[in-house]
């Protein structure tokens, strides 16, 4: 069975639904580390009290690739083959990517390749884009643009704030994070360029 890795800096929403999702089987795969590079992250304490193994990695003041192998080596400790990032707020250095193939997946709160980087739901709405949303793809060297395993939309209302429409987002954030899992998982997929083909 499949062992993925999470990797989180903050509030750990989409750990905590995918770690329900795995509980109730709708993803064929186990939860064997949450790492987190900050010890004050909300989803640490929320790993522990589901009984996970959860370890603190700071990376306050350290060079990024000697932070980069420490985690790739707590990864390989525990066998990890599908590295999950959930709201992990660190840009993967070209080792580590290179360490998983094609074995890292991401979650970002808009319709990429729109909006890339922090503050993703604040840059959609000062556009002034109608639709918004989330997606989830395949991490590669660059910030936020390896090939895509699925989106999902969201409208942009004009009573928005960045909280609501943020709201909004996270909803769709959490089924489709276990959907694109899921499908990972299984290697119900191949790659073609820059597509992912579904089934
Ligand atoms: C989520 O909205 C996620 O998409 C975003 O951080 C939030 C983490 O929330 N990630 C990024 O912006 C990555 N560029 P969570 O800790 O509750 O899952």
């Amino acid at each position: 069975m499949t062992k993925i890795g999470i990797l989180l800096s903050g509030r750990g929403s989409n750990f905590e639904a995918i770690a329900e999702s795995v509980a109730a089987g709708r993803i064929d795969a186990g939860i064997v580390v949450v790492i987190s590079n900050r010890a004050d992250a909300a989803g640490l304490e929320s790993a522990r009290a589901r009984g996970l193994k959860a370890v603190c990695l700071p990376s306050k003041g350290l060079d990024r690739a000697v932070y980069d192998r420490s985690v790739v080596a707590e990864l390989r400790k525990h066998g990890v083959d599908l590295v999950c990032l959930a709201g992990f707020l660190r840009l993967l250095t070209g080792e580590f990517v290179r360490a998983f193939p094609e074995r890292i997946l991401n979650i970002h709160p808009s319709l990429l390749p729109a909006f890339p980087g922090l503050d993703a739901q604040h840059q959609a709405l000062t556009h002034g884009v109608k639709v918004s949303g989330c997606t989830v793809h395949f991490v590669d060297e660059q910030l936020d643009a390896g090939p895509i395993v699925l989106q999902a939309t969201v409208p942009v209302l004009d009573e928005d704030t960045v909280e609501s429409l943020s709201a909004r987002i996270l909803v769709e954030e959490h089924r489709i994070y276990t959907e694109a899992i899921q499908v990972v998982a299984t290697g119900k997929y191949r790659i073609e360029g820059r597509r992912v083909l579904l089934g």
